[in-house]
């Protein structure tokens, strides 16, 4: 049933291009975005002025990953909230809110109380959750399956890139509404997500190398990410997956923070993992990471870096290069994160911890 692989997490590693293309099949007809069950009407949507998304864990990351390009598409104010935060403020909610509630079990307790808060507010709730009939999207408006297939693995993977995925076609699906996208920039933008399951095939048949780097630094003591845009979420993703795997003090930062606390960390070998933006995005992120790369190096740390095939200028700061496939800026995040979750997957594997049931954790939090 692991289909060959020792640990259900490294099968659903592996699964992933196929997860993302489940999740993006029959949502673009005739030229337009279609969302599963939309007991949420096309007025509604374009009646919108305001997006929460609540989430916890690995589901909140996709939501602060979703946020770069609703804001970008949509001209719409995002929120990405912790559910269990949010359930307990009073956060400015009315009906022309829609609050996307993002869950793989759909069962995660503080998430559930979160929707139930917003209901009783009046926003429309859209639940995106991986499991059918889930409590999630039963007590919500309307609901978009990832369809990213059972995950077993205790750390989210291929859930974790079909939220970001499912995420972007609720984002799409509001462009659409509000035409703040034309059906042209929509279907490219589609298209561009439909690229995205070979993308990431690309970067799984280049991961041995991300293995060994792995064994190479399992015993460190900490480990630190960094990023910018939507690779500061990829960091805050690829620190949480070497906490739950490898128990291991791993911690993600905005990269632009640095000189604000965390540099003082930073000390002669200690592995710092960057999340580069691609050289032919915004230049003027990718040349401020430069320089923060080389802040870090100058300071002794051991730079590991994860950057687009043929980024030149970052080489000398790279102690270690890890590179994946060029993508659209936004769409980052789908290909960076899988050599972190095999980065963390092959630390554990190293000290000898069970990649699957780490301990402590639980597949679905129904309780706080
Ligand atoms: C991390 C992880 C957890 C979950 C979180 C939310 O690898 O798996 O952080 O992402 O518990 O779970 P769901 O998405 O089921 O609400």
């Amino acid at each position: 049933e692991k289909g060959g692989h020792e640990y259900f997490m490294l099968k659903e590693i592996d699964e992933q291009p196929e997860a993302l293309a489940n999740t993006l099949r029959g949502h673009f007809e005739a030229g337009r975005i279609i969302l599963d069950e939309q007991r949420i009407s096309d007025q509604d949507l374009r009646d919108v002025d305001k997006v929460f998304v609540v989430a916890c864990g690995s589901a909140y990351h996709s939501g602060l990953v979703a946020k770069y390009a609703i804001e970008h598409w949509c001209r719409l104010p995002v929120e990405v909230e912790l559910a269990s935060e949010f359930r307990y403020r009073d956060p400015v909610l009315d009906r022309d809110t829609l609050v996307v509630a993002v869950s793989q079990s759909g069962e995660t307790a503080d998430t559930l109380e979160a929707v139930r808060h917003a209901r009783e507010q009046k926003a429309r709730v859209l639940a995106v959750c991986n499991t059918n009939g889930a409590q999630i999207p039963r007590e919500s408006d309307a609901v978009l399956y990832t369809h990213a297939g059972p995950e077993i693995g205790v750390a989210s993977t291929k859930a974790f890139l079909a939220q970001i995925a499912a995420n972007y076609l609720v984002g799409l699906a509001l462009a659409q509404a509000r035409g703040t996208k034309y059906p042209d920039e929509v279907a490219r933008e589609f298209g561009e997500l439909e690229a995205m399951p070979a993308a990431v095939q690309k970067v799984l048949s280049t991961v041995e190398q991300t293995r060994e780097l792995g064994r190479r630094i399992a015993d460190s003591r900490a480990v630190l990410f960094l990023g910018r845009h939507v690779g500061f979420p990829v960091a805050l993703e690829g620190a949480l997956k070497l906490k739950e795997l490898a128990y291991m003090h791993a911690e993600g930062f905005a990269a632009g923070e640095l000189k604000h606390g965390p540099i003082a960390l930073i000390e002669e070998g200690l592995p710092v993992v960057v999340v580069m933006p691609s050289p032919k995005g915004r230049a003027v992120l990718h040349s401020k990471l430069v320089s923060n790369i080389s802040e870090i190096q100058a300071r002794g740390a051991r730079t590991i870096v994860i950057a687009e095939e043929g980024d030149e200028t970052v080489r000398p700061f790279a102690d270690e290069l890890i590179e994946v496939p060029a993508v659209p800026t936004l769409l980052q995040p789908l290909v960076s994160t899988v050599p972190l979750q095999v980065l963390a997957a092959e630390i554990a594997r190293s000290r000898g911890y069970d990649v699957d049931k780490p301990r402590n954790l639980a597949k679905s939090v129904t309780v706080e």
